[in-house]
């Protein structure tokens, strides 16, 4: 397992429609394993793949609950909307409102090749919309209704 580094706002990889991932493989696992460290060690509660420099349609999320990981995620659903802040590894110090979905149905394949569907509200829903919108391009400074700089605490 190792530490990646972390892809910044302006790398060219953040801004690809990243690829389907085909049958999962020792590869992929490895990768995964190796975001999730990423995560961690940044207390982050989600990375996508393009923020560690790969193309390819696969995040990790834990906003408190345990480990996820997605693999060719989709949402099927959204129901109503909601406005909070959010903050992103890859723009540091920047935080933002953003308009999402109170509640999002995802469907994805897990490291086991096995489909899965979630339901997912509040914070949860939140990390899953801004981790699969990095999947597509898109960072939550291109959909902010307003940005604010804040120093690092500690
Ligand atoms: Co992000």
């Amino acid at each position: 397992m190792s530490i990646l580094k972390i892809e910044k706002a302006g790398s060219p990889v953040l801004k690809k429609v990243c690829q389907p991932v085909g049958r999962v493989d020792g590869r992929l696992k490895a990768l995964l394993d190796d975001m999730a460290d990423t995560m961690y060690k940044s207390n982050g509660i989600g990375l996508a793949a393009p923020q560690v420099g790969k193309d390819l349609r696969a995040v990790v999320i834990d906003v408190g609950d345990g480990l996820l990981e997605m693999i060719n995620p989709v949402i099927t659903e959204r129901e109503g909307s909601e406005v909070d802040s959010e903050g992103c590894l890859s723009v540091p110090e920047i935080f933002g409102d953003v308009e999402r979905a109170a509640c999002v149905s995802v469907e994805y394949t897990t490291r086991f090749n096995k489909r899965k569907k979630l339901r997912a509200e509040k914070l949860l829903a939140r990390c899953i919309q801004h981790e699969l919108d990095h999947l597509d391009g898109v960072l939550f400074i291109d959909i902010a209704k307003s940005l604010r700089r804040e120093e690092k605490e500690e």
